[in-house]
């Protein structure tokens, strides 16, 4: 999604930015830009596409710049839609989503005021320029007229040497060392070797000036104190080291990222955690997409095993259902990002209807990291593919460690999560296998995944990774279902993907395998039971490793993503970043 970079110091800016746009390119993004400050005037380098296609603002001349690479929501991918957008002397980069701007907008236009993109950002200039008295306070009065979210950096030819930041819905880091003053939109993008780096509260506002430690408001403009956070400066942004692709070295990373993620149940936090998931009686599980799986995959495995319905939503539906949220409700959302808006803003609801919440999360410092009453980390290492892969596998783990627990609580048993992490490197290599299945999905006119149970939930990820990296038509389905209805799309250009771990349903899924077969459609078929691998009608298949298969969407997850990888590139499509597609769904 949107990504927003900054700075004010002595020496050229332009190179800092053009860094610092590179370091945000994982988030998806289809345009970008810089503006530079020399004590006043202001230079803008827009362009459609990459950010190396902006290498002729690198001689840029001036300290202050901003920064800015756009995933397109109002208005295509185009150099007049990528930011910076400029209005009356005033230069502006923004992520999020500016609601009543066609309003304002209609406003603006009264004035006589023009526009030159047909981004709803756009306006932000506008406001400003229009406001009296100091940067600040202009800034402060446009950005009240805004619904919607926003981070923005500001500059402007009547403040030299300034940069103005806020923040709301959206988030936003700063920091500063003996050279400058920096701003960013993400963590790994404004952190360095010395550097203090402080995170923007919500409604807060930063001033970053020439030569000044950087100053910071909150919504009232009164000077707030911060404390700087405690970052890993040494984390460098990942590299591929030797794979193709970060989506195949991510892959890759599952086992170790699961069992990293796996909580310390002895640990002071997890016990605390313990007493509260013991008491509750209501859980809600809030997350969107992959993160959404992983929620349904947890509602099976404490269903399953602790006899308790913990209650899977989708964010976005979530926050418009008036949710009842019954006293004494935990509410668990589960984000690789801890940015993604829908979620943050279901969590927000929960906790104001007394819910507690309790956040799953790959991203220190995250907004949701900080508005939750609990936390447990996926330690899944920074992921950059867009497509969430190892990230899954860690969220699952945390998710089942809870499951196990509150079956615990409810005087149940629930079986072990810890022998999944080596069957998850066996599950590794018997995937590969998945690679000589691409001929039969490359130009397929749809593909199903189907599986009952827990592989039901893996069917919905498998299909969400082929779609997203493929960019085939594809559908998780329970194997069940398919006879009331679906079937009638199946033909021999329909490869079926078949996910059969639980032996009590192995015959059940059997059956939907004849009925595609008996359709003309190649089967393929991953699963844990060797006695399944004898079937005639089953075009290819991977064993995996036995394992309880409550927790089996660990081991299939593995194959699917593979699959999709594999299917990407015979596509001729880069698996680390499909088409309009972002890291961090930062707005609704
Ligand atoms: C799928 C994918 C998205 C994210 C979703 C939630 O591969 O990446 O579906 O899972 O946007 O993102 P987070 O987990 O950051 O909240």
């Amino acid at each position: 999604m949107c990504g927003i970079v900054g700075c004010v110091m002595a020496r050229p800016a332009a190179p800092l930015l053009l860094d610092g746009l590179k370091k945000l390119e994982y988030r998806g993004y289809d345009s970008a830009g810089i503006a530079v400050s020399d004590g006043g005037a202001i230079s803008v380098v827009k362009r459609k596409g990459r950010v190396k296609g902006l290498e002729d603002a690198r001689a840029l001349k001036g300290g202050t710049g901003v920064g800015h690479t756009r995933w397109a929501t109002h208005g295509a991918p185009s150099e007049c839609n990528a930011h910076p957008h400029c209005f009356g002397g005033i230069c502006i980069v923004h992520n999020g989503i500016v609601e009543n701007a066609a309003t304002l907008k209609e406003e603006c236009v009264r004035r006589g005021e023009t526009f030159s993109s047909q981004t709803d950002s756009e306006v932000i200039a506008h406001l400003i320029a229009a406001e009296e008295g100091d940067l600040l306070t202009a800034v402060r009065a446009a950005l009240q007229k805004i619904s919607g979210s926003y981070a923005v950096a500001v500059l402007s030819e009547r403040a030299p040497d300034t940069i103005v930041c806020a923040r709301r819905a959206s988030p936003l880091v700063v920091g500063c060392d003996g050279e400058g003053s920096y701003v960013a939109s993400d963590i790994p993008a404004v952190a360095a070797d010395g550097r203090a780096v402080y995170v923007l509260g919500d409604g807060e506002f930063a001033v970053l000036k020439k030569g000044e430690p950087p100053a910071f408001f909150d919504g009232a403009l009164t000077p707030v104190k911060k404390a700087a956070i405690a970052y890993d400066a040494c984390a460098d942004t990942p590299q591929k080291q030797g794979f193709p692709h970060f989506m195949k070295k991510e892959i890759a990373e599952a086992p170790q990222s699961a069992e990293q993620s796996f909580p310390d149940l002895q640990s002071e936090v997890y016990s605390a955690l313990c007493e509260v998931l013991c008491q509750t009686e209501h859980i809600h599980l809030v997350a969107c997409g992959t993160a959404y799986h992983s929620t349904l995959c947890m509602y099976y495995v404490t269903h399953r095993f602790a006899k308790m319905t913990a209650q899977p939503f989708i964010a976005s539906e979530y926050r418009y259902m008036d949710p009842i949220v019954p006293r004494g409700t935990l509410c668990i959302t589960v984000s690789q990002s801890g940015e993604t808006a829908d979620t943050l803003a279901s969590a927000a609801l929960a906790k104001a209807r007394g819910a507690k919440l309790l956040a799953v999360t790959n991203v220190k410092h995250s907004s949701l990291e900080r508005m939750s009453d609990f936390v447990l980390p996926t330690h899944a290492g920074r992921e950059i593919a867009v497509a969430a892969t190892k990230s899954f596998c860690a969220q699952l783990a945390v998710l089942y460690a809870l499951s196990h627990t509150i079956a615990q609580c409810r005087g149940h048993q629930a079986p072990p999560v810890s022998p999944l992490f080596s069957a998850m490197r066996e599950a590794l290599a018997a995937g590969e296998k998945v690679r000589a299945w691409v001929p039969y999905f490359v130009g397929a006119r749809s593909v199903f995944f189907l599986g009952r149970g827990a592989d039901r939930y893996a069917a919905l990820e498998g299909s969400l990774k082929l779609k997203e990296v493929s960019y085939l038509p594809s559908e998780g389905y329970p194997a069940g279902e398919l006879k009331h209805g679906t079937l009638a799309l199946v033909d021999a250009r329909t490869p079926v993907v078949a996910l059969i771990t639980d032996p009590a349903v192995a015959d059940k899924t059997m059956n939907a395998v004849h009925e595609v077969s008996a359709r003309g459609a190649p089967v393929f078929l991953i699963t844990t039971i060797p006695a399944c691998l004898g079937c005639a009608e089953v075009t290819a298949c991977v064993l995996l490793p036995a394992c309880e298969p409550a927790y089996s969407p660990m081991l299939t997850a593995l194959p699917v993503q593979l699959l999709a990888y594999y299917v990407a590139l015979a596509c001729g499509n880069d698996p680390d970043k499909p088409r309009n597609l972002a890291k961090a769904v930062t707005v609704e």
